[in-house]
Parts: C-alpha cells; sequence; structure tokens
C-alpha cells in the first residue's frame, strides 16, 4: 500500500497514521480523505492491527478541509456529491480504537476529524478551532454536533459564531482533549496509549466503544440497556475468564480475543 498524502508505520500491533500533505498544513484534500477511508478498511479488515493513532506534524494535524479545492465548487456540485459524507465519515464508523494525536493546527475539518477519533491527546502547542464561519460557511463534517456534545453549548457556539481558537489548555479544560503532553511527547504518549489498549481484549475493547458512543445516540435508559446487554455479552468470551481468573492467581492476563 502507497499512499500520497498519508504514511503508515507499523508499531507492534499499532497503526501510526500521518497526515502528509505539509506543505498545505494538511489541509484535507478529496485525495486525501479518500487515500484515508481505504486505509482505514485495510486496518480494520488486518487482525494483526489493533489501535490506531492518526497524527499530523509540529506545525499542524490539519487545517481543515482544502480551500483551494472547495471555492469554486457550486451548489449542485457539493450537494450531488453529498460532500463530505462517505470517505470523511468513514473513521466515525471505524470499530477498532483510535486516538488523535493533535500538535498544532487542528481547524475546521481537522478538528471535526479528530473528534471523530475516540479520545485526542494534544501537545501543548496544539490550536483548536472551527473557523469555516469566517470564510462564508459552516461545519460541514460533525463540527457543530460532536463540538456541542463534547463540550456543551456555551463554548460550541462562541467557537462556531466567532471562529476563534481554543488553546490546548482550554481543549483539555473543557473535556475536548483527554491528556495535554508536551509536543516531544506527543506521539510516544499516544503510542503507549495504543499500546495498552492493544493488550486488552480486542472484542470487549470493540463493545466498550461501541457502548460509550451510545451515550451520543440515545436516551440514559437506552443507553444503559444497551450497555447492560454487552456487558452479558463480555461473559460469553473466553477473555472474560481469563481476565478474572489471572486476577485470583495474581498474574497479567493472556488474552486470545475470543
Ligand atoms: C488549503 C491551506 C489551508 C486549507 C492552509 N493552507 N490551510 N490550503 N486549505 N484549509 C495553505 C496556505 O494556503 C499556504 O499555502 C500554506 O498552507 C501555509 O498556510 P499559511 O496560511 O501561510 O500559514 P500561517 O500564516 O501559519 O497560518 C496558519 C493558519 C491559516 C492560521 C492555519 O493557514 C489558516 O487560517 N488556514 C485556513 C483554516 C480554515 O479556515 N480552515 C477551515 C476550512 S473549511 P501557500 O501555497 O500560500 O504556501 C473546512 C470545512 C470542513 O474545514 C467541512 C467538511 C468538509
Amino acid at each position: 500500500m502507497s499512499y500520497n498524502n498519508l504514511l503508515l508505520e507499523m508499531h507492534g500491533k499499532v497503526a501510526l497514521v500521518t497526515l502528509n500533505r505539509p506543505q498545505a498544513l494538511n489541509a484535507l484534500s478529496p485525495e486525501l480523505t479518500a487515500e484515508l477511508s481505504e486505509l482505514l478498511d485495510h486496518l480494520e479488515a488486518d487482525d494483526s492491527v489493533a489501535a490506531l493513532v492518526l497524527t499530523g506534524n509540529e506545525k499542524a494535524f490539519a487545517a481543515g478541509a482544502d480551500i483551494k479545492v472547495m471555492k469554486d465548487w457550486s451548489y449542485m456540485d457539493v450537494y450531488k456529491a453529498d460532500f463530505i459524507t462517505a470517505t470523511w465519515e468513514r473513521l466515525s464508523t471505524f470499530r477498532k480504537p483510535s486516538i488523535a494525536a493533535v500538535a498544532g493546527y487542528a481547524l475546521g475539518g481537522g478538528c471535526e476529524l479528530a473528534m471523530m477519533c475516540d479520545f485526542i491527546i494534544a501537545a501543548d502547542s496544539a490550536k483548536f478551532g472551527q473557523p469555516e464561519i469566517t470564510i462564508g460557511t459552516i461545519p460541514g463534517a460533525g463540527g457543530t454536533q460532536r463540538l456541542t456534545r463534547f463540550i456543551g453549548k456555551a463554548k460550541a457556539m462562541d467557537m462556531v459564531l466567532t471562529g476563534r481558537m481554543m488553546d490546548a489548555q482550554e481543549a483539555e479544560r473543557c473535556g475536548l482533549v483527554s491528556r495535554l503532553v508536551p509536543a516531544d511527547q506527543l506521539i510516544d504518549e499516544a503510542l503507549k496509549a495504543a499500546e495498552r489498549i492493544g493488550e486488552l481484549s480486542a472484542p470487549v475493547i470493540m463493545m466498550a466503544k461501541e457502548s460509550v458512543n451510545r451515550a451520543f445516540e440515545t436516551t440514559l435508559a437506552e443507553g444503559i440497556r444497551f450497555e447492560r446487554r454487552l456487558f452479558h455479552s463480555t461473559f460469553a468470551t473466553e477473555d472474560q475468564k481469563e481476565g478474572m481468573n489471572a486476577f485470583f492467581e495474581k498474574r497479567k492476563p493472556v488474552f486470545k480475543n475470543r
């Protein structure tokens, strides 16, 4: 597999995918998002891959959708192509754990892409924003919806209506980011978190992820029922037996992913 706009490195069972259009601050061109979607299909199908870390470079995770490509599109162009659904949204349906490791700008579609990951680890240099309003449009890949669910209406309105950027400290305080680390430790920290997840039971991790995501899609009562059914399902796995037996035998569990 070789891509024009992405780099793939395997670290054990963790796929480190780097957005790689540094000359345009990793602006998310249709070619880049199509490549990412295709790569995610491969990573999801490959049993040797346990988790994904998605990153950019020191200056930018991604500065948004590619404005140069978009600027002359007509209403019919974007409507007929249903810009942006399939390729961008692929990340939000990726079933394995995904971590965004963000340094520098995560703006517009870049912030939206980071929010499609399961959680965001940010370098102290990270800057988040939904500046679409400043170029005459609005977020189009879930920004108004995910940001509002993650940080609440007041801050989401502030970000979306003014287009201002939020620094990494503010993003951590308001819950957009799960961990904040010095820039030179970003990739190590994200890989360590992903490697830890990769040591655990893959099917149970998928259930945990599905259950947390359900919190955004349903009522509390339905979500709790959904969680209970998946909790029950873990008892059908060999890994639950291994995990609980290992606890009493005072040893590290060895999960078989069954
Ligand atoms: C295309 C971009 C780009 C973008 C930067 N570049 N962002 N190209 N699309 N989104 C290009 C610049 O044109 C420039 O190319 C090079 O990257 C470096 O950028 P500079 O602006 O010179 O860098 P700097 O002065 O450091 O400013 C950084 C910045 C600024 C503050 C991040 O680049 C910026 O405001 N970018 C746009 C951010 C934005 O509006 N994003 C939302 C896009 S809309 P040259 O050739 O001149 O060197 C969106 C909608 C998503 O995301 C909806 C779903 C599809």
